[in-house]
């Protein structure tokens, strides 16, 4: 009986641990998200100053507006003053994601993002604890091409930059991350179903990261930016267990 039992493939189910009801509603959204950087703050690395106002949830899509504005205070980062040329949006995940050993998670969505001079859209990952990890499941630094990057440090990286056609259009974005040897975590990144790339991030296994949608400005994606609104929307979000 026990011998048979034991023939049974046990089955494995992924568990939802964002739902892709999740911009259905306002309401939803705020169970799952914060509004603006995630370790606090409405600034960080580029020209744009992050508020709630510039946020909306409607027909099951988050949209960030990016609008250009004079007279803001400047922001500081790594000991320089940046220009705040924009209001902007940014939202983290309430929750934290840890790659445990022998598992993973997978990130999910469909966006619809600019590659505009000045516009740096992103769908990241980054370290609650210190830095590295940073894995960019999806970013876009104002050149036509949409990168995905993977840090073991500041200047030992993986990074593939791929032509992004048709910016106008939704394209969906997968990143699917796996416990390696209990220490390193892999990471693959999908475009339009396809694979782009693979990577391998240095002791990412056991420590959390933090998920963040934004739509900075400037910064890595060159000034000046567009002097007219920019949006980036995303719908069909979802994030599993493997
Ligand atoms: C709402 O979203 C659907 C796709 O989910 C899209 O086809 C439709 O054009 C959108 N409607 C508006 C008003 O944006
Ligand atoms: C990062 O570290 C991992 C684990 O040691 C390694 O497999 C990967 O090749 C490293 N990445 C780079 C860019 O050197
Ligand atoms: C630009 O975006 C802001 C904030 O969403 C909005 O209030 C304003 O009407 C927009 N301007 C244009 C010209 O669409």
């Amino acid at each position: 009986m026990i011998a048979a039992l034991l023939l049974v493939p046990l089955a494995h189910t992924a568990t939802v641990l964002i739902p892709k009801t999740v911009f259905d509603s306002t309401s939803n959204f705020e169970q799952y998200f914060t509004y603006n950087y995630p370790w606090g703050g409405t600034t960080h690395n580029g020209g744009a100053r992050m508020d709630r106002a510039h946020v909306a949830i409607s027909n099951s899509t988050l949209t960030i507006t990016a609008q250009p504005v004079k007279g803001q205070p400047s922001a500081t980062h790594g000991g320089k003053q940046i220009a705040i040329n924009y209001l902007s949006g940014a939202v983290g995940a309430k929750q934290h994601f840890t790659v445990p050993k022998g598992g993973g998670f997978v990130f999910s969505g469909s966006f619809q993002a600019t590659t505009t001079k000045g516009t740096w859209p992103a769908f990241w990952l980054t370290a609650v604890n210190g830095w590295p990890p940073e894995i960019d499941m999806a970013e876009w630094k104002g050149s036509g091409k949409i990168s995905f990057n993977t840090f073991n440090t500041s200047s030992v990286l993986s990074w593939k930059d791929v032509t992004y056609s048709n910016p106008s259009q939704y394209h969906a974005i997968k990143c699917e991350l796996k416990d390696v040897n209990g220490k390193d975590t892999q990471a693959k990144f999908w475009m339009d179903g396809a694979l782009q790339a693979t990577h391998v991030g240095k002791d990412y296994t056991g420590k959390p990261f933090y998920l963040v949608i934004n739509l900075q400005m400037e910064g890595s994606s060159g000034s000046p930016g567009p002097t007219v609104n920019t949006t980036y929307s995303v719908r069909d979000l979802e994030v599993t267990t493997l």
